[in-house]
Parts: C-alpha cells; structure tokens; sequence
C-alpha cells in the first residue's frame, strides 16, 4: 500500500468524539473554579471517561476513537480472529503480562485476559505502539493478522500482543466496561 493509501485508510475510521468533553468543560461557572484548582488538569478530567456507541461495529471491523488525546482500537473480533488468539501459548509471547487495566496486576497475556467479555469478540486497546508512540495499522494487518507499526516493523496479533518487531510490550488495554449491550464506556 502506498503511504497515501495507508494514511488515507489511517484516516477514514478515525472518529473524533471529543463533544463528550467538551460539554463538561463548558459546565456552569460554579463548577468551573472548583475544578481549576484541582489537578490533573480540566480538560484531562472532563475526558476521565467517555461513552461509546459500539451498535455499527460489525464483527470484523474496527471503530478508532480519540480518548485521553490518543486513539483507543475498538475490534470486533471475527470467529478466525478469536481461534487465533486463543491458540498461541503465553510461553510463546514476547509480554507475557495482560497489561490490561481491567484484569489483576501481573495476569498472563492469555487471550481471554486481553479481551473485554468472556466470548473474546471485543478487543479494546490503546492504538498506540509501544515502541515509539505511532499509530500501528489495524484490520488484519501484519504476519500475525491483527495490527501492524510500519515505521520500525512491529507486528501484532488478533490479540494485540506484540509478536515481532523492536515494540517491546503488547498494546495496553485501558479500563473499559459495557454499561449496556451497544454503549462501551472508556475509563
Ligand atoms: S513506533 Fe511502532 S515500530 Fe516503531
């Protein structure tokens, strides 16, 4: 793929929801102040956590949004996908740590601790590689199915684990949770 193609289909599923925020910021002058004096910042609090309307993710796709200022991966795994993930021992794996917010400190980096339900169809992961910060390409992409880093050649499997390349660590899973069947909040 061309840089111009990949940057276009880099583009293209990147949706910005930053209104969620936005609309705690503006928040009535009453509450202003009080959340100036606190630290972290406003605008780090008013993204603490955000809501997800996941109902047009279809399995085999994936949605970005921004959360926090990065982009956060939200896959819908497809039945392959799932196997595959399922199928590599942890002995095999790079980081063998879940490092993912919603599982216990030192969890394996099993598959079914990477993923947010028990089925193993949703993957929610921080889109951003652990090597030097860039935005790793999705949908398949890479030796291992999952995503792919050009810029040093890191690839990543159906999992986001890190499987080949200099990133030294799977992509993190940020605390996440469904409040209903199609809403996935982040934080
Ligand atoms: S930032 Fe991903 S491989 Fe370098």
């Amino acid at each position: 793929m061309s840089n111009a193609a990949e940057h276009h289909a880099t583009r293209r599923d990147f949706i910005y929801y930053a209104t969620a925020g936005a609309g705690a910021v503006i928040t009535g002058a009453s509450v202003w102040p009080l959340v100036n004096q606190m630290n972290p910042s406003a605008d780090v609090l008013a993204l603490a956590s955000i809501r997800v309307d996941v109902s047009a993710v279809d399995v085999g796709t994936q949605l970005t949004v921004l959360w926090q200022g990065k982009p956060v991966f939200i896959r819908r795994r497809t039945e392959a996908e799932i196997e595959a993930g399922r199928a590599v021992p942890v002995d095999d794996l790079v980081d063998q740590f879940a490092e993912n917010a919603n599982v216990p400190e030192g969890a394996d980096a099993s598959d079914e601790n990477r993923t947010l339900d028990e089925a193993g169809e949703w993957m929610v992961q921080m889109g951003v590689c652990t090597h030097l910060g860039c935005v790793p390409l999705g949908d398949g992409a890479g030796d291992f199915g999952g995503w792919f880093c050009p810029c040093h050649g890191s690839h990543y499997d159906t999992a986001g684990r890190i499987r080949k390349g200099p990133a030294p660590r799977n992509l993190p899973v940020p605390v996440a949770s469904f409040v209903d069947e199609t809403t996935l909040q982040l934080g």
